[in-house]
């Protein structure tokens, strides 16, 4: 007999298609009716995979009473009451370390976009202008600068051995500060101050949220630059917005937006910015393996297991 469990979201389509067949799986996304949908499962389920950015509440887990382990697809678990989890006894499992190396990718990529402006010379050459202007405006080197990752955990430590290699001095701030060979400031306004690249990839949630505000990208500077592949939440976007158009930082590169997939629209006029869609883990091998991981954990606690990544 197969489990039932609880789908929140589409998502990724080869861990979609495991899901239907290792599991009884309930679509909630297709439920004409989601309340009958969940009173009718409540008896029997036990276990819900999530992903995205569908909330997973307290009135969605006092819905399922029998409820026992939310997997989710992601490791940024931002759109799940935690708190409430912990209350009920429900275990929560992200793919923590399945995407280090992807998203550590994107950040660097996003660096050099951003201080070199591939993107926007691209668009240059492609509209004729190379032959119509002359040679594209120069950009800022990316070696000898100063990287501050705000946020140096498993994806920032990747991220940190990629800007090595090409040449960037490392610092960073944590709550915590850490056994690395990296310097430590104590907030974010003093490794903004610091750094020419302000690179930030701590979770999201209500503890960082607008971490990144004015007074940080004051002193970042007009000649600093900012990469957030975190969560748009930590970055006060209006004030990004504001200082990128009245040139107060050199420049920015967006993987994570507040309002996803909504994005203001003004970013698209501004030739200082770097944007992509939130894809930093985005690649069919490392979507695969978080797929992996979050059916490794359902399959391993219905089994009675411990769960490998388990965040509550
Ligand atoms: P992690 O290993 O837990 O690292 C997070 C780091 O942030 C830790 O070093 C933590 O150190 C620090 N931190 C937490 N709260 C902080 C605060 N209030 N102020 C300063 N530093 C703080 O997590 P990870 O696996 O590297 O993932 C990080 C986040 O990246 C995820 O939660 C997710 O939101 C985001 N992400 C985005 C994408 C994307 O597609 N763009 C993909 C994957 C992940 P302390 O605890 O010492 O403060
Ligand atoms: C995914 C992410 O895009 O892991 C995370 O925290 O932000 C990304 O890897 C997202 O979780 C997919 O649902």
């Amino acid at each position: 007999m197969k489990h039932e469990i609880i789908l929140t979201a589409k998502g990724h389509k080869g861990t979609l298609e495991r899901l239907e067949q290792e599991f009884s799986a309930i679509k909630l996304w297709e439920a004409a009716d989601r309340d009958a949908a969940l009173k009718q499962a409540a008896p029997r389920v036990r276990a819900l995979a999530s992903s995205g950015h569908s909330e997973v509440d307290a009135k969605l887990m006092d819905a399922l009473p029998r409820l026992e382990i939310i997997a989710n697809f992601g490791v940024g678990v931002d759109q799940i009451d935690l708190e409430a989890a912990k209350k009920r006894g429900i275990i929560v499992t992200n793919t923590a370390g399945a995407l280090n190396e992807c998203v550590a990718d994107c950040a660097m990529a996003l660096v050099l976009n951003t201080l070199r402006k591939f993107p926007q010379s691209g668009a240059y050459l492609r509209e004729g202008l190379w032959q119509s202007r002359g040679t594209y405006p120069l950009g800022t080197a990316v070696g000898g600068k100063t990287l501050g990752i705000l946020g140096l955990g498993r994806i920032g430590e990747a991220i940190a051995k990629r800007a090595q290699a090409f040449g960037m001095h490392i610092r960073y701030h944590n709550r915590n500060k850490k056994n690395v060979p990296f310097a430590y400031d104590t907030d974010a306004v003093t490794l903004a101050k610091h750094s020419d690249v302000l690179l930030v990839i701590t979770p999201g949630g209500a503890e960082t949220d607008k971490l990144v505000n004015a007074q940080v990208l004051d002193a970042l500077g007009p000649k600093g630059y900012l990469v957030n592949v975190a969560r748009g939440t930590v970055v006060d976007e209006p004030v990004l917005l504001r200082y990128l158009q009245e040139k107060k930082i050199a420049g920015a590169g967006l993987d994570v937006f507040e309002h996803e997939p909504r994005v203001p629209p003004e970013f698209f006029a501004l030739d200082n910015v770097v944007l992509s869609p939130h894809v930093a883990s985005a690649t069919h091998e490392t979507r695969k393996a978080m797929g992996d991981l979050q059916i490794e954990n359902l399959h391993l606690h219905l089994a009675g297991r411990p769960v490998k990544t388990p965040v509550v």
